[in-house]
């Protein structure tokens, strides 16, 4: 399966708290670390440099689907949406992307809820990302899709780049169309647009 041609390296500056390095600076992403999504893994880059690409995100409002830390949905605010919503089924996590929005100084536009895909059903964002390992964006599509308005764009990533073309079909099943793929690590990270 084709590549679209390489992006350059995200813009973003990936810190964590008490770093010592003062205020954070406009594309600065303060992460604690108790939750996946130190910015290091092959996935979370690749999503940050689409992000990224798709700049300015101005008024968008955002899902970030598996946030971890909040990462994607705090690079979201960064490159100007209006707001991001950060689920995650382990309560951990939603505590790291609380005291990540805060540590940021975005927890006026950085939300949290712990749940999952099915836990939103009736909402929809502008943009929805979702870094999930697993099966699980293959599986659950018919609930994932819904989550973005119709011409609203989904960002996935996570899933082995082997199951490509089973996302891209579960995904077309619900109406949405490839717009570019890349292929982090031994994953594949695909945006699409909704219909
Ligand atoms: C690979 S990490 C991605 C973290 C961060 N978004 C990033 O890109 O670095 C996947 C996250 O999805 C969460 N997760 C796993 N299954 C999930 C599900 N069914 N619904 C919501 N979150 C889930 C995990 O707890 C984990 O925090």
């Amino acid at each position: 399966m084709s590549s679209t041609p390489p992006l350059p390296a995200h813009p973003f500056r990936v810190r964590h708290p008490g770093d010592g390095l003062g205020a954070p600076a406009p594309l600065d992403l303060i992460v604690e670390g108790s939750a996946f999504g130190s910015g290091t893994h092959p996935t979370t880059m690749s999503c940050l440099e689409v992000l990224a690409a798709l700049a300015p995100l101005e008024g968008l409002r955002v899902l970030d689907l598996g946030s971890g830390t909040g990462i994607l949905g705090l690079a979201a605010l960064r490159l100007g949406a209006a707001g991001a919503l950060c689920v995650d089924v382990n309560p951990e996590a939603v505590a790291s992307s609380l005291r990540s929005g805060e540590a940021n100084g975005l927890a006026d536009r950085l939300s949290h809820r712990a749940g999952t895909a099915s836990d939103l059903a009736g909402e929809a964002f502008d943009l929805v990302v979702a870094n999930i390992g697993g099966e699980l964006l293959i599986d659950e599509a018919a609930c994932v899709a819904p989550l973005a308005r119709r011409g609203g764009r989904l960002l996935l990533s996570g899933v082995l780049s082997g199951y490509a073309a089973d996302l891209q079909a579960a995904y077309a099943a619900q109406g949405c169309r490839v717009v570019e793929r890349r292929f982090p690590g031994a994953c594949c990270t695909i945006l699409m647009t909704r219909g």
